[in-house]
């Protein structure tokens, strides 16, 4: 089999790369390792910012998202068990769009499907060769059956514990840190007691309030890293809940699981003919709610770059693609870092707690500070083109 560019992994990188290529013309085709049920219903990220929502509206698979999407202008900081909000929508004149990650997957699937784009479900023993020349191939088991697809170029897009990264691991310069706490995450059937996000620091922990619909809560708590779902009942999560956030309406729980923080950077984001977007070559902990949109600019960038290459022969902008991208990568993680810092328990001195709430209070008192928290929220402008 022969395509130009093979895509691995069918996260939102590597689904919004194919719908970007499909569109400028170019061939691909999308491995994913596992069963397109269980890529549609795994529940993530829900917040995107208007980078996000403009270019699933320019690729045409906003139906739903329009309809179906919670715009919102703002959120609350909570400390001291006082909600102080930060107007977003006032200081940028920018919107954030609550949808879930989820969604977006089912979007874009249906849409590639529908244009008669591959998405490949199920493959396994993906494996990734001659990189180096401009003929990659990636081989792979498919219905029982081993295939070899030949391309100019090939995206992985698989995600932290993908393939594609470990290939060429010995090019690359990883950055990482990790976080002694995680996030239990829960889904309730439950109308949001709150009008936006909650973003809470308290003494017991960082909790935050968001949402899916007018009738499903998702809420989140800091636990320790090594915690485990087990220990944590239903009516211990809304007790705490309670504690850390105020006012919550209960509901019945129907997801919950505890993710792991870390903040990770591998660099340069290409080698030879392989090129790496989103969670396969950065991950970010959720407090910047910017995983997924880092994901789609990655591609956003990726997809004109790679055209060029493959239509003029140029590879001017592909050469140029990891710089561009690690720009973004980089901003977010700094600002990814300085939410998490702020919101939570880092098990830290008097002297550390005083500055979270110092940093906390400047933003309620300056107009600049605040302005600056939400430029980064809301996402810094997309460069130029889709
Ligand atoms: P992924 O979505 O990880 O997609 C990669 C795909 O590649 C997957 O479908 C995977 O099955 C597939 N794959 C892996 N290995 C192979 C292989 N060998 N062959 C073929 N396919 C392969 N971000 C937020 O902003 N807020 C949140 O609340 C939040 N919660 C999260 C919770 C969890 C449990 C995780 C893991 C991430 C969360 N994130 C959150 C981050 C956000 O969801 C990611 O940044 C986003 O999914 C990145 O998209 P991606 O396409 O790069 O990778
Ligand atoms: C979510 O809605 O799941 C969400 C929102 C904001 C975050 C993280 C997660 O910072």
């Amino acid at each position: 089999m022969r395509t130009q560019v093979g895509i691995v992994g069918a996260g939102p990188a590597g689904l919004t790369l194919a719908m970007l290529l499909h569109q400028q013309g170019i061939d691909c085709i999308v491995l994913e390792a596992r069963d397109r049920e269980y890529v549609e219903e795994r529940v993530r990220a829900g917040l995107l910012e208007q980078n996000t929502v403009d270019l699933l509206r320019h690729l045409g698979v906003a139906e739903r998202l329009n309809r179906e999407g919670l715009e919102h202008n703002g959120i609350y900081l909570r400390y001291r068990e006082q909600n102080h909000y930060v107007d977003m929508a006032a200081l940028t004149d920018r919107h954030i769009t609550i949808y879930g990650q989820q969604e977006v997957v089912k979007d874009l699937t249906q849409a590639l499907l529908d244009r008669g784009v591959p998405v490949l479900f199920e493959v396994s023993d993906v494996e990734l060769h001659d990189i180096e020349t401009e003929h990659p191939r990636i081989t792979y088991e498919h219905d029982g059956q081993t295939n070899e697809l030949t391309c100019d170029a090939i995206a992985g897009c698989d995600g932290f514990h993908g393939v594609s990264r470990p290939t060429i691991a010995e090019h690359l310069t990883e950055y990482e840190y990790v976080y002694d706490f995680g996030w239990l995450g829960i889904l309730a059937e439950a109308q949001p007691a709150t009008d936006e996000l909650i973003y809470a620091r308290h003494a017991n922990g960082f909790a935050l309030y968001t949402m899916r619909s007018q009738e499903v809560s998702r809420l989140y708590l800091q636990v320790d890293a090594d915690d485990d779902i087990g220990n944590w009942p239903d009516d211990h999560i809304w007790s705490e809940l309670k504690t850390r956030l105020g006012d919550v309406n209960e509901g019945t729980i129907f997801d919950k699981g505890i993710t792991p923080m870390r903040s990770f950077v591998a660099e340069p984001m290409q080698h030879g003919r392989l090129f790496l977007a989103g969670d396969s070559a950065h991950i970010v902990p959720p407090t910047g709610a910017k995983g997924l949109n880092l994901a789609v600019n990655d591609v956003r960038l990726l997809a004109p770059a790679l055209t060029e290459l493959l239509t003029d022969g140029n590879p001017e902008r592909v050469d140029g693609y990891s710089t561009a991208a690690l720009r973004r990568v980089w901003r977010a993680q700094d600002f990814s870092n300085y939410m998490t810092q702020m919101l939570h328990d880092l098990g830290s001195s008097q002297f550390e707690r005083k500055l979270q709430l110092a940093r906390l209070e400047y933003i309620e008192r300056s107009e600049a500070a605040a302005r600056s928290l939400a430029e980064n929220y809301v996402g810094l402008p997309a460069e130029p083109e889709f």
